[in-house]
């Protein structure tokens, strides 16, 4: 395997970036080498994501394509990796020739022992989910990021159920990874000068290490650089606990945003879904996290036109969401996934139209208020943490706000991994446009303001 090189391609969420870092390390171990480009490597892998159809039509046509690289060089070996792979392993390896190796998200420890079957001529697929594994003694390898940003698996799978939703199917069941074992990474990351850690699971505030719940885990992992700031992502809002807010409240690196996912406004979707909530005892989180940190900045992931969906609860969707004021939303048309219990229960008969105008009725109205609300922003100081290049001028940098806002502001001397005090002075419905003001630290930031 010692001279082969690899290519790793990552679709769907931060979770499955992760992980990709996790395969790149085990790869590397195996004195594999990396390329930057599918056509120069002998072993391409592409991780895969199953949340929505459209996710996994965009992996079908990947593959297609790399069948044609395959067709050039016959030595190819291509894999598919993460969520598409339990539920489509028969067809993947058998009807399409397309794909020599299939790999769940529970057995990238076995890749190197497949790849071998590979080479010996067979075709390979491990997609044992497991109720241990949270690979906790491999360091990710972090080749493709911006050396700024860093992800931190903390909890793997997830227990929860929702009706429409695939994940406890192609993740299986939740555990969580040992507190020292995450602590140890963030402070390899801390000394190789990583500026945010955004600590990542299914289902965070499910996290449990023994005695050690979720709120203390963040209450250490912000102790062990002053300078890191840190997210989560995602928590649910069953059991949000108030001691998180009050620490976030009072930690400067704890960032005053929270992304709380909805999915719906209405008790009679709500249960349909299976979220154990209802709308009044989600506002009441919602007040409970604006009264206990002043100025939070919310997010969250909305369905439209789930099953038996009426006029009425789409309203109702809407409303939420204009009485919430999020500063960012995900907003997705309901889509049937196979084994689910919305799939097994419950007929999708929406018509695709009303999904659709449904669904762009809530878009509509989430641009507006994150219009209005970031023209509230002019004027104001934030402090920024620097990560890029700006998409649109090299003569300009983007980085994010505490509260997760995207700003762009001229270069100067500025570089990625600084703090920059940003004024805001522009903005559209995405980003803030701000003049930089000095260059600082998140500790001298949030001290001198504290005094004045
Ligand atoms: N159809 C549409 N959106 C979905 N999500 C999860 N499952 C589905 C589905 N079947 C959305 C939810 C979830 C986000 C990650 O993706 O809003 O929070
Ligand atoms: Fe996609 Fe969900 Fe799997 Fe992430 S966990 S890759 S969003 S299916």
């Amino acid at each position: 395997m010692t001279n082969k090189t690899f290519y790793i391609e990552t679709y769907g969420c931060q979770m499955n970036f992760a992980d990709s870092e996790i395969v790149n390390s085990i790869l590397l171990e195996e004195g594999m080498k990396p390329v930057h480009d599918a056509e120069s490597a002998d072993v391409v892998l592409v991780n895969t994501c199953s949340i929505r159809e459209n996710a996994e039509t965009k992996v079908w046509n990947r593959l297609k394509e790399l069948r044609s690289i395959k067709k050039e060089n016959g030595e190819l070996t291509v894999g598919v990796l993460g969520c598409m792979a339990e539920r489509i392993k028969d067809r993947i390896i058998e009807q399409e020739h397309l794909v020599d190796i299939v790999v769940g998200p529970d057995a990238y420890r076995d890749i190197p022992n497949l790849l071998q079957e590979v080479d010996d001529g067979r075709k390979a697929v491990n997609v044992l989910l497991s109720l241990e594994e949270t690979y906790a003694d491999i360091a990710p390898v972090r080749t493709t990021g911006n050396g700024v940003n860093a992800f931190v698996s903390i909890m793997r799978g997830c227990d929860n159920m929702c009706a429409f939703c695939v994940v406890p199917f192609t993740r299986g069941r939740e555990r969580s990874r040992p507190m020292g074992s995450i602590l140890k990474e963030i402070k390899q990351l801390s000394d190789e000068g990583y500026k945010e850690v955004t600590l990542l699971g299914q289902n965070v505030n499910s996290y449990l290490d023994g005695e050690t719940t979720f709120t203390k885990l963040m209450d250490e992992a912000s102790k062990v650089d002053p300078e890191i700031r840190f997210r989560f992502s995602s928590p649910h809002p069953k059991d949000f606990p108030d001691d998180l807010l009050h620490l976030i409240a009072e930690r400067p690196n704890l960032c005053n945003y929270i992304h709380i996912p909805a999915q719906a406004g209405s008790d009679t979707m709500l249960e349909r879904m299976r979220r154990p909530y209802t709308r009044e005892g989600y506002l009441e989180l919602i007040d409970n996290m604006k009264a206990i940190i002043p100025g939070v900045s919310l997010s969250t992931d909305i369905i439209a036109g789930f099953c038996d969906e009426t006029e009425e609860e789409h309203q109702q969707t809407l409303t939420l969401m204009a009485e919430v004021e999020y500063d960012l939303a995900y907003m997705f048309a309901y889509s049937e996934r196979e084994r689910t219990l919305a799939a097994r229960k419950f007929e999708d008969n929406v018509p695709e139209e009303t999904k659709k105008r449904r669904l762009s009725e809530i878009i509509t109205q989430q641009r507006e208020i994150q219009e209005r609300r970031n023209k509230e922003e002019v004027g104001r100081r934030h402090l920024v943490l620097v990560e890029s290049t700006s998409k649109k001028s090299d003569a300009q940098l983007s980085g994010r706000t505490d509260t997760n806002k995207m700003v762009v502001f001229d270069r100067k001397d500025f570089k990625p991994g600084d703090y920059v005090e940003v004024e805001v002075k522009e903005t559209t419905s995405a980003t803030l446009i701000a003049d930089p003001i000095r260059k600082t630290t998140l500790s001298e930031y949030y001290g001198a303001e504290v005094v004045a």
